[in-house]
């Protein structure tokens, strides 16, 4: 049955802009090849056709993080999650331009995705500014909650990564709080500046961009998946 806790966490906008026929080309023929099945259990195989390492970026925007990582590694499996589909046509034309065949997409809820991997199969998972959500009232809706961090732990090989990159700060605390009130995961830092200076293997968002543009911190967390021996 559906854990609850990790369920509905798609609330915000899934279209903007009106999309161009080239975009639209892009969604209706080169989406489908790249789709995640919609059904059935997932692993590295199903997706890309041979057992290679594989990873999983939450939300990823306009893609420019995902096709970086992917291009960076051809060797490895990258399945990118994201509900909004001027994003996804950003991402499809990074994979049409950069000639990736290790992304696959689906449009939809990460988490979804998740509970149809295996258990241990993951070597990263990214959640890069990730929505905010402000207000107190509305914290259940971040994705940095028990119930989401419950389903990735599961799916995280042990020693894999958690990479969490925010540059709002009730973001920044409230993960900080989540994530140190739990033993399985481990936070990476010895310190200040790795976690205030972008690593290098850790390509930029357009968010982090717009953060830094106006003059606002960003953070870039690595955690370490340690499940109790
Ligand atoms: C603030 S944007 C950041 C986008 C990108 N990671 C970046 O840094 O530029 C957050 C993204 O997470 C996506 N998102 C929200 N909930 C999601 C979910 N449950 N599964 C996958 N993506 C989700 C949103 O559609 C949005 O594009």
């Amino acid at each position: 049955m559906t854990d609850p806790m990790t369920t509905r966490r798609l609330y915000g906008r899934r279209q903007g802009h009106k999309l161009r026929l080239g975009q639209a080309d892009l969604v209706e023929r080169l989406l489908p090849e790249i789709s995640v099945p919609e059904e059935g259990p997932l692993d590295a195989t199903t997706l890309f056709g041979k057992d290679c390492p594989l990873e999983v970026e939450i939300g990823f925007g306009a893609g420019e993080h995902l096709a970086g990582q992917a291009m960076a590694r051809r060797e490895t499996g990258f399945i990118g999650c994201e509900p909004f589909l001027n994003g996804v046509v950003g991402a499809l034309t990074h994979v049409r331009d950069e000639e990736l065949d290790n992304v696959r997409l689906h449009m939809g809820d990460a988490l979804d995705v998740l509970e149809r991997l295996p258990d241990a199969s993951l070597s990263r998972v990214y959640l890069l500014h990730p929505d905010p959500w402000r207000k107190a009232r509305h914290a259940k809706r971040r994705m940095v909650n028990h119930g989401p961090l419950d389903l990735i732990a599961a799916k995280l090989k042990p020693g894999a990564e958690f990479r969490l990159g925010t540059d709002d700060p009730t973001y920044c605390r409230w993960a900080m709080m989540v994530l140190g009130q739990r033993r399985d995961f481990v936070w990476s830092a010895q310190t200040a500046a790795d976690f205030l200076t972008r690593p290098d293997d850790w390509p930029e968002t357009r968010y982090e961009r717009k953060a830094r543009r106006q003059g606002r911190e960003v953070w870039y967390f690595r955690y370490i998946y340690q499940p109790a021996a």
